[in-house]
């Protein structure tokens, strides 16, 4: 059984759970949008949340989204250009952003263009405390965050085994992915902890070992990077189609 304090959707197929989380992601919207001017959300990349934009974009949902309400940020990006294939922007300007109402000043995407990873990474810390203008040591609160979820148990751009997990005090962060021999721009694990709402998406067959480490216990003794996602006060949600989610039932 997963762990009491996670919630777990099981969807039929990718685009049923990609239907059931844009629910979810519009109920959430128009939840927040209810009491406040502003409604921040956090953006990720990968194949899962494609299709979780796509029906965003889509009539069924479109014309319910108060789209001068909601500002996009992103979990993470590559080191390229806004209009290259690789680019988390890209994914998501392609998809949703060019497809919907929002106003273009609501879009804050990481600086990927930036030859040093570094100085994307503060760039986009400052764009993030221009918007929140936090107090001394306080974190950015999200209303909302897509994740994805790697078959290793990455997320955003947080790795196993990567120091950057450590991080206590930096919002952004740029780590050498050894893995994939290059820098990343990623949120840091706080941030997405002072969340009020994360959702995970995973679908596939290549996913179900990863995910089966959502079991109780498993959990507890947390170890991969996205275990390590467990919102102080907000509330987790996991959607999975049934490949995902074949050893946790
Ligand atoms: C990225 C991510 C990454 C992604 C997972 C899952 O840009 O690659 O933000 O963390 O969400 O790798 O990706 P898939 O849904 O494509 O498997």
């Amino acid at each position: 059984m997963p762990d009491k304090k996670i919630k777990t959707v099981i969807a039929d197929d990718l685009e049923s759970l990609c239907e059931q989380a844009a629910e979810f992601v519009v109920r959430c919207i128009t939840d927040r949008a209810s009491v406040e001017s502003r409604v921040p959300v956090v953006l990720s990349g990968g194949t899962t949340p494609k299709g979780v934009y796509e029906q965003l974009a889509g009539e069924n949902f479109k014309r319910r989204v108060p789209w001068n309400r909601m500002h996009l940020f992103w979990g993470d990006e590559r080191l390229v250009s806004p209009d290259h294939p690789e680019s988390n922007y890209f994914l998501a300007y392609e998809t949703l952003i060019s497809r919907v109402p929002i106003p273009r000043e609501n879009v804050y995407r990481i600086p990927g263009e930036k030859a040093d990873p570094e100085k994307a990474a503060d760039e986009y810390e400052q764009t993030l405390r221009d918007f929140f203008r936090p107090s001394r040591g306080e974190w950015p609160v999200f209303d909302l965050v897509l994740l994805g979820i790697g078959a290793d148990g990455h997320t955003a751009s947080l790795f196993p085994g990567s120091s950057v997990l450590q991080e206590k005090k930096r919002w952004v962060a740029a780590p050498y992915v050894e893995k994939l021999k290059s820098y990343r721009i990623t949120l840091t694990m706080p941030v997405f902890n002072y969340a009020r709402q994360v959702i995970f998406l995973a679908a596939g067959e290549e996913k179900a070992q990863v995910v089966k480490e959502l079991q109780a216990g498993n959990h507890t003794r947390a170890r991969l990077p996205f275990q390590l996602v467990q919102p102080h006060d907000g509330r987790l949600v996991f959607f999975l189609d049934k490949a995902a989610a074949r050893f946790i039932g």
